[in-house]
């Protein structure tokens, strides 16, 4: 398995194996923004549109690849909008997924380690993230480091429809101030 950041020009390139990654997530009922079921023209139209946020330098998305050189997995860092000046040292992790097929691999480990990694090179001292509470990912945030700030109820619906709520958790990297 090797990581790859996408580019504004890569990205598009990957768009199918992304939307299919997406879709196998939110149809494999993980909470990740979307209800169920999530058909391919919905899920590749949503990766299209991230392109132009990758363009403008407010995300980055990494792939996950298998030795085949199929995308098996993805992160992304949502980096302080332009307009939020006070939120520069700031990034959100975003849309951590790894196919269902792939999981238990420690495909989603790496992929959260790159982007840590990523946004520390980047003078990204604080990271946040929002994920359902009790969902296999808590496990893994808090094994690595990130720290639980606190839980809002009914946060969100998940695939099914159903109110869930989310947890928040935060995680300081880099050299504060540095
Ligand atoms: C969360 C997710 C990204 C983990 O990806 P993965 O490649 O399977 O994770 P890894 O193999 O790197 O495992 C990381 C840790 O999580 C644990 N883990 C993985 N799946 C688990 C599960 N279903 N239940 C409990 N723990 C689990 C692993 O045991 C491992 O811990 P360990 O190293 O202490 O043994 C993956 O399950 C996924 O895509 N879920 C759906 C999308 C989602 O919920 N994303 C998070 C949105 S915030």
């Amino acid at each position: 398995m090797r990581t790859l950041r996408l580019d504004a020009d890569q990205l598009p390139q990957r768009v199918g194996e992304l939307a299919e990654l997406l879709a196998d997530t939110v149809n494999g009922g993980a909470s990740v923004g979307f209800l169920a079921p999530l058909g391919p023209e919905r899920a590749v139209a949503w990766w299209r549109e991230r392109a132009a946020a990758v363009a403008a330098g407010q995300l980055a998305v990494w792939a996950a690849l298998d030795d085949t050189g199929r995308t098996v997995g993805t992160v992304g860092l949502a980096f302080a909008h332009p307009g939020k000046p006070n939120s520069p040292h700031r990034a959100e992790l975003v849309k951590l997924m790894v196919h269902r097929d792939a999981r238990g691999q420690g495909i989603g480990r790496r992929l959260l380690a790159v982007a840590e990694e990523a946004a520390a090179a980047a003078g990204i001292t604080l990271l946040h993230l929002d994920t359902e509470t009790d969902s296999p990912a808590e496990h893994l945030y808090r094994s690595a480091g990130w720290t639980r700030a606190g839980v809002i109820p009914d946060y969100a619906l998940d695939p099914a429809g159903v109110l869930h709520p989310t947890t928040l958790y935060y995680k300081r990297v880099g050299t504060p101030g540095g």
